[in-house]
């Protein structure tokens, strides 16, 4: 891996104008690696709303064999991707789009085997399908949604993404049976997305005790999530087939790759590796994406005042949703003024150096929301831009 300092990022990009953004493929080759080997032999479903960028999904799928599919965020996008030749899309969120559903709907008719599959946790999603479907059509192919939230204390504890409805065993194998009563739908596969530890650093810093109780609380969730996972499997499996078994994200590659019922692993965000993946205990990833701005100011001898810089990621809302000054290292964030919408103001040692025309170079928080920023992301390999290539933005799109 070459050193990811800011003197070299500063001679690769001497000739792009900041801001820009780029990804640097040494780093998430490494990443991808490590990521093939925690998923314990099971193939790894790359989550494209992580990437949202054709160029780099494509480069993804092509490295290794062991990175099949996609699991895709809305059906707009889930259709875009079809009809630019992406196969093997499974769209990770329900949908009450009923213009896309009657377009899938063409594409089931034209390939029952080949159209993607959408998620459904509940009747109405199956009537919503039904409802753009002729009295002949094709079934529509529908992935089962089971929470994967850990409850504690009877349930008056429930820990995990707010998502579906569908819980235990017997709520899995009646929305099963719902399923295969109605010629419409076909059941092909079951997802359980187990946020609360894919998604949650159990090492952040600065807060030891917080950190042991995330670390129990995964421990306990994970064993409770793997016994009822492979009852829903083996239950629904009485009823139907049930090809695809998807589970986890980037965070816990080893624990869900590991559980037998589980077909195949998703995950996208550890290929760009933004900062919420700083902090988790099982794994450390390499820094893969970054932007940089121009300095274009400096209020007093100790702040470089940066051009935009206000990428804030979604979620919780806290400070880790902001993004990081990387490179030059020891750079910081304004207390008062974080980063803005127009003007990013940065102290720390190197800020004294810094000079107007100088770039900084920047982490987002999250992964694919970068895209959403910047037309364009620069490939770097060796210490060369291997390439320029459109982010799902440079394509006109903006899903969500
Ligand atoms: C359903 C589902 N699966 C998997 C993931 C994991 O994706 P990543 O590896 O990018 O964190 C997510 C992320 O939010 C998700 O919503």
């Amino acid at each position: 891996m070459p050193e990811q300092s800011h003197e070299r990022y500063e001679a690769i990009f001497e000739e792009v104008e900041a801001p820009f953004a780029f990804v640097d493929l040494d780093a998430m080759w490494a990443n991808a690696e490590a990521m093939l080997v925690r998923a314990a032999g099971k193939p790894i479903r790359v989550a494209s709303k992580s990437l949202r960028c054709r160029g780099v999904t494509e480069r993804v799928l092509a490295r290794d064999e062991r990175f099949q599919g996609l699991l895709t965020f809305t059906l707009p996008e889930t259709l875009w991707l079809a009809e630019r030749g992406f196969e093997n899309l499974l769209l990770a969120y329900p949908t009450a789009d009923s213009g896309a559903l009657g377009e899938l709907a063409l594409r089931s008719a034209a390939s029952p085997e080949k159209a993607p599959i959408v998620m459904v946790d509940c009747v109405e999603h199956l009537e919503a399908i039904e409802s753009v479907l002729g009295a002949d059509a094709a079934p529509v192919r529908v992935c089962i949604d089971l929470d994967a939230g850990w409850w504690a204390m009877g349930g008056r504890i429930k820990v995990g993404p707010k998502r579906s409805p569908v819980h235990t065993v017997a709520q899995a194998v009646e929305l099963a049976g719902e399923i295969e009563r109605r010629p419409q739908v076909e059941l092909a596969a079951l997802m359980s997305y187990e946020g609360q530890i894919a998604g949650v650093g159990d090492e952040p810093p600065g807060r030891r005790l917080r950190g042991a109780a995330i670390r129990a609380m995964q421990r306990r969730s994970a064993a409770e999530l793997a016994e009822r996972r492979a009852a829903a499997v083996a239950a629904i499996r009485e009823l139907t087939e049930l090809p695809i078994v998807n589970g986890g994200g980037t965070g816990s590659l080893e624990l869900t790759g590991a559980e037998d019922a589980v077909t195949e692993v998703a995950a996208g965000s550890g290929l760009y590796a933004p900062t919420l993946f700083d902090t988790y205990s099982r794994f450390s990833l390499t820094p893969a994406a970054g932007f940089a701005l121009p300095i274009v100011r400096k209020p007093t001898a100790g702040v470089a005042t940066a051009l935009g810089g206000g990428y804030l990621a979604s979620g919780s809302g806290d400070a880790s949703r902001l993004p990081s000054p990387w490179l030059p290292a020891g750079l910081e964030l304004d207390a008062e003024e974080g980063a803005g919408e127009v003007q990013t103001p940065l102290s720390g040692p190197p800020a004294r150096q810094l000079r107007i025309g100088d770039r900084v170079y920047m982490r987002h928080a999250k992964a694919g929301e970068l895209c959403e920023r910047f037309d364009a992301l620069h490939l770097v390999e060796g210490d060369e831009i291997v390439d320029v290539v459109p982010t799902y933005r440079g394509e006109g799109q903006t899903f969500l």
